[in-house]
């Protein structure tokens, strides 16, 4: 931990003038190389010839290399994470009272893809040391009606995926075979997983390039990856009408100008998630010893991509006074903190009534226990330091209280 005089001088760094937020509203780093990608995008699609649409370069360009990128065989572009769920989500073709097994610990958009698809949503808990669907859990779930079982990989680290897919391979659909897990990626473009990188696994996985994002193209964007030939097939259909599956669709395509940038961002990645796991892991270490606070933790399979650097205090430290703590830090030395996430059923109407009667107790008790610091690819180790020191000296004086 740090002594003493480290964190006095720490402290000394001036208290940020703008709020840094836990998800910063730029979560990757601009240069030139975007702006010019983006301006010869913009000049090539001034030929009234060529234009700015129809899935033209560098739209292909984009996909294949995300594709490489992910060591899977397809990669469809759209206009954002979201609509990337709901195509999936459709592809499975969900009849009424047919279940998908999603971790309530999550952001609104899966479970919403579930309801969005006609399809029932199962809450399940998550492991409370990796925040992810917890695979015996999600076993104790299964019934015959189980169409998908649907992960979210949390705040930057994968889900448990081999875990998964062998739950959904050992209790088969009576119709449809394996039950297929499907993974938002939304917050973990670049992470790791078994030596290779979150999208390979699993029949799809979803990526968002929203703003505040790993990687982003110009504030929105997403990208579905898949090894499975029909699901890439009905992806690229319903995300312009749906003509060729002939198969309910709407407009959802990204544009020329963000697949240029998108390209740009890809080939930083890499150096994106190497500074956010240096910054994490340099912050682990200056907080060894805090006992209040425990740090993420990474397992030996997954390389954490750090979108969000999320900790616990201690049990009796749940709900006021995790929340004092957040408080303290944001008012005190303008470090913003989130709960990423509650139990989504807590947070939105539209699905708490849609699965009345289930509640998930234990992801009930860590969230009120988890919270989100601050944290940039692109943040100086000076407010780093600034930050743990923070951290600690809110947890000396909540101790005393
Ligand atoms: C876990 C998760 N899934 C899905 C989304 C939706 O992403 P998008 O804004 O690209 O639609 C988000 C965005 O915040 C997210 O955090």
């Amino acid at each position: 931990m740090l002594s003493e005089r480290e964190i006095k001088e720490a402290l000394k760094f001036p208290k940020p003038e703008t709020f840094w937020k836990a998800e910063p509203l730029l979560g990757s780093i601009y240069g030139e190389e975007e702006v010019e990608a983006a301006v010869a995008a913009i000049r090539e699609s001034m030929d009234i010839h060529k234009g700015f649409g129809f899935s033209a370069s560098p739209i292909p360009e984009f996909e294949q290399a995300f594709a490489a990128y992910c060591g899977c065989a397809y990669a469809v572009t759209c206009n954002s994470a979201g609509p990337g769920l709901d195509m999936v989500m459709r592809s499975l073709r969900l009849q009424p009272g047919d279940e998908v097994i999603v971790p309530s610990v999550n952001y609104q958009a899966a479970p919403l893809a579930v309801l969005g698809a006609g399809g029932q949503v199962i809450w399940g808990e998550i492991d409370p040391r990796t925040f992810e669907l917890d695979p015996v859990d999600v076993e104790a779930r299964i019934t015959p009606r189980t169409r998908a079982i649907f992960p979210v990989h949390m705040n930057g680290m994968s889900a448990p995926m081999d875990e998964l897919i062998a739950v959904g391979e050992r209790h088969p659909h009576p119709d449809y075979g394996p039950i297929p897990v499907i993974g938002d990626a939304a917050r973990a473009c670049g992470g790791g997983y078994q030596g290779g990188k979150i999208g390979k696994k699993g029949l799809a996985t979803i990526f968002s390039f929203h703003t505040m994002k790993n990687m982003t193209t110009l504030g929105e964007g997403g990208m579905v990856t898949t090894d499975d030939e029909n699901v890439a097939k009905y992806c690229r259909s319903v995300r312009m009408y749906g003509s060729e599956a002939e198969a309910w669709g709407t407009s959802n395509v990204m544009t020329k100008v963000q697949a240029a940038v998108g390209l740009v961002q890809l080939g930083k990645l890499d150096g994106f998630i190497a500074a956010r796991r240096r910054i994490a892991y340099e912050r682990t270490r200056m907080l060894a010893g805090l006992t209040e606070i425990t740090p993420p933790y990474e397992p030996a399979d997954c390389e954490h991509s750090f979108y969000l650097y999320t900790c616990l205090v201690p049990e009796a430290w749940a709900g006021e006074k995790r929340d004092l703590l957040m408080q303290m830090l944001q008012d005190e030395y303008a470090i913003g903190c989130v709960v990423a996430n509650r139990p989504a059923y807590l947070s939105r109407r539209i699905l708490a009534e849609h699965t009345k009667g289930q509640r998930n107790p234990l992801s009930e008790a860590v969230t009120a226990r988890l919270f989100c610091v601050s944290l940039h690819p692109a943040m100086s180790d000076d407010l780093n330091r600034y930050i743990a020191a923070a951290m600690v000296r809110c947890v000396e004086r909540l101790r005393k209280l």
